[in-house]
């Protein structure tokens, strides 16, 4: 693999007001002060603004920190982007999330996940850079059986559009790779957690139903099962990975090698959804979200499992492991202890 340094650089982050985003840009920050951050994000409705600007606010502190309000699926724009601020990195993260929302909304997925992902790469192809990362998703594992799910499985049965684009984006990565020798890595992110992230996740969208006393609906009998991921945990992953780029070779008929790579960033070890509301619910009364007398009994449905949904999702980071000495490793209790106490601050 080949070292990108990234002091003094020009890092591009898309997605920078998003959950993953806005912390990946801090900890790019500590890691390299001297680098230029420039984040773009369209600051859609998908879910609460006022949390997008909030994120945004912390990032105001870094003087070499530029925000571009914008789509990426505005050609034009990203095509200036690149050729003003010429990035050595860039981090693609801006998309439509979320597998349930792509049922009834499949436009977006196309527009933020296709369109603008294809932007961002033929960029990088008319602008070289030294490095392109892009959120893939865990979702690409489908409903495969065999756990923990390796990079080295078979991955073509997506259940949902959201997990059909976060796949098309590693086959037009690797193409891109191969056509235009692109340094990428693609990282499949495992169920993301952690302060000021995303309502409409099951943690958040629990705990604003409980505290508004309604009942929470526990999918598939709660036995689902998640491979839950300290937001620290991710974006020092995603830190890891951008300094180490797949190497430029040629094969033997003198064309590239896709200098490509795919890893699974995630906690290797699946909770039950039954045991993390309860944890939830435990850290949500000790940071006085809710009262000590509070009834989750009461507020607790089981339902059957919702189309689009997967039993179970745990990662094998092997690989990242071994290319990058790192894995995950935050407890539940921790992160989820993190969530409630910025929660009853931010809502207080
Ligand atoms: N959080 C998770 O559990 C998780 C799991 C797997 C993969 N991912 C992926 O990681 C990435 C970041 O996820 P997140 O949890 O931070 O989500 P997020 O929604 O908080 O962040 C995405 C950001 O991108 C912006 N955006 C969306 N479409 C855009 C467009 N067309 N142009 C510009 N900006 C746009 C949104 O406004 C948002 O701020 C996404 O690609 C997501 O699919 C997240």
């Amino acid at each position: 693999m080949s070292t990108v340094t990234l002091d003094n650089k020009t890092i591009l982050v898309t997605g920078a007001a998003g959950f993953i985003g806005s912390n990946l840009v801090k900890r790019i920050y500590q890691e390299a002060p001297s680098a230029t951050v420039i984040g773009i994000d369209n600051m859609n409705a998908y879910y609460d603004v006022a949390l997008k600007k909030f994120r945004l606010n912390e990032l105001a502190k870094y003087p070499t920190f530029t925000f571009v309000k914008g789509n990426i699926a505005d050609k034009e724009l990203i095509t200036e982007l690149f050729e003003k601020y010429k990035p050595s990195a860039v981090v693609n993260l801006a998309a439509q999330a979320g597998v349930r929302y792509s049922i009834t909304n499949p436009d977006a997925y196309v527009e933020s996940n296709l369109v603008g992902f294809f932007n961002i790469l033929e960029a990088c192809r008319h602008n070289p850079v030294e490095h392109l990362v892009y959120a893939s998703s865990s979702s690409v594992y489908g409903s495969n059986k065999k756990v923990p799910y390796s990079t080295d499985d078979k991955v073509d049965n997506p259940v949902s559009l959201y997990a059909a684009t976060k796949k098309s984006n590693e086959l037009m990565a690797h193409a891109y790779s191969k056509l235009y020798n692109i340094p990428s890595t693609g990282l499949r992110f495992f169920t993301v957690y952690g302060p000021a992230g995303r309502p409409d996740m099951a943690y958040f969208g629990f705990t604003n139903k409980l505290v508004k006393g309604e009942t929470i609906k526990i999918f598939n009998y709660g036995n689902c099962k998640r491979d839950f991921t300290y937001v620290d945990d991710i974006v020092e992953g995603v830190v890891r990975v951008m300094k180490k780029a797949p190497d430029k070779k040629n094969g033997e008929d003198g064309l590239p090698i896709p200098p490509y790579a795919v890893y699974n960033i995630g906690n290797q070890n699946p909770e039950n959804l039954l045991d993390f509301v309860q944890i939830l619910s435990e850290e949500l009364v000790r940071a006085k979200v809710l009262p000590e007398d509070y009834d989750f009994e009461a507020h607790k449905e089981l339902v059957p499992m919702q189309p689009g949904d997967v039993p179970v999702t745990y990662a094998d980071t092997s690989a990242l492991e071994r290319d990058f000495g790192y894995k995950p490793s935050t407890d539940l209790r921790t992160g989820l202890r993190k969530f409630a106490e910025w929660y009853a601050e931010f809502y207080k």
